[in-house]
């Protein structure tokens, strides 16, 4: 099962799926390119540290979300690939549904809150602020709306009395970096 992982951030969840691909434990799932659409995004060095292609694909014309010439861009990278699943981890952009056709049922998105509680930016300063008892993260397919697709499998991170939002957020991230790799694992026997 080829993996193209897209991002736009530092790639901590990218580098914990290519940690668990160098530890045999990605299954029958292999990283074959990672995407950014910034230049400067962590990620992109991972591409070197990991013997896997990386490229920063341009996004232009827009900001947020994905759509015209930059669609066009990142759709011709992955299908170059020759993707059977595309991860978003990290990448902060909204998909339209012309990106989505083109690879239908095949996008997994990260997100660090247990969905549909928290969906949008900051999933985790949400749940800080809102006082849960609980929170974590959540691996879901992709559609349309936002943050709203099929549940594929979550991770429960309890938010302590003590707390602070930095400390709670690097207890989700680390929640994620067990997650994803095993989700994506799981998805590859499941296709294999
Ligand atoms: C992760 O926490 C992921 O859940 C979040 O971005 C971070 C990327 O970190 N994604 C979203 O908020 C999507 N709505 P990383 O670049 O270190 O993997």
């Amino acid at each position: 099962m080829k993996v193209v992982i897209l991002g736009s951030g530092r790639g901590s969840n990218a580098e914990a799926i290519l940690r668990a691909q160098a530890a045999g434990r990605l299954g029958a799932a292999r990283v074959v390119q990672i995407v950014a659409d910034r230049p400067d995004a962590g990620i992109l060095a991972l591409g070197p540290r990991f013997g896997v292609p990386a490229a920063y694909v341009d996004p232009a014309p827009f900001k947020t979300k994905l759509e015209g010439p930059g669609e066009e861009r990142f759709i011709a990278a992955i299908q170059a690939a020759q993707a059977d699943l595309v991860v978003l981890a990290g990448f902060m952009r909204v998909l339209k549904p012309s990106f989505l056709a083109a690879f239908a049922g095949k996008i997994i998105n990260l997100h660090p809150s247990l969905l549909p509680a928290f969906p949008g930016l900051n999933g985790i300063g949400q749940a800080f602020r809102a006082g849960v008892k609980v929170t974590g993260c959540t691996v879901h397919y992709v559609a349309q709306e936002v943050d709203a697709g099929q549940i594929i499998e979550q991770s429960q991170v309890p938010v302590m009395t003590d707390d602070t939002l930095e400390s709670l957020t690097a207890r989700v991230h680390a929640a994620e970096h067990v997650l994803l790799p095993a989700v994506i694992a799981r998805l590859s026997q499941t296709a294999s």
